[in-house]
């Protein structure tokens, strides 16, 4: 993948074309829990600091009935918790409470992980 010229390639999300796509700059992303909210191929995919500094890519939809998980295109948060019906996952995606769904035979919370986008952060650069 080759990144076309005169566009910042920071925070770019890869892997889903043949371009890079912005999402947002670094300094957007300086700690845990600050987000940005990019529209890539007209899907939200939200950029998050982990707890441990690193970057993640995920939709930006809940795993249970598809509610957005955040609804700021960026900003800061402890957890991600979707305002449908409460379910919340701590900053790497894991699922650390589903309201309701606590003595469900057979919930797994470790099945709703939600899946990472793969992807790398750019570096900045323009010519
Ligand atoms: S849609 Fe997110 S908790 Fe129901």
């Amino acid at each position: 993948m080759v990144p076309r010229p005169g566009r910042l390639g920071a925070g770019a999300v890869g892997d889903l074309g043949r371009e890079w796509q912005y999402a947002g700059h670094l300094s957007q992303l300086d700690e845990p829990g600050r987000y940005v909210v990019a529209d890539v191929a007209g899907r939200d995919v939200l950029v998050l600091v982990g707890s441990d500094g690193d970057l993640r890519a995920f939709h930006n939809v809940c795993l249970h009935r598809a509610g957005p998980l955040v609804w700021d295109r960026e900003g800061r948060c402890g957890n991600l918790v979707c305002r449908y019906h409460g379910w919340a996952y701590d900053l790497e995606g894991r699922l650390r409470s589903a309201r309701d769904f606590g003595d469900v035979d057979g919930f797994d919370p470790e099945a709703f992980t939600l899946p990472r986008f793969g992807w790398r952060p750019g570096e900045a650069w323009c010519s």
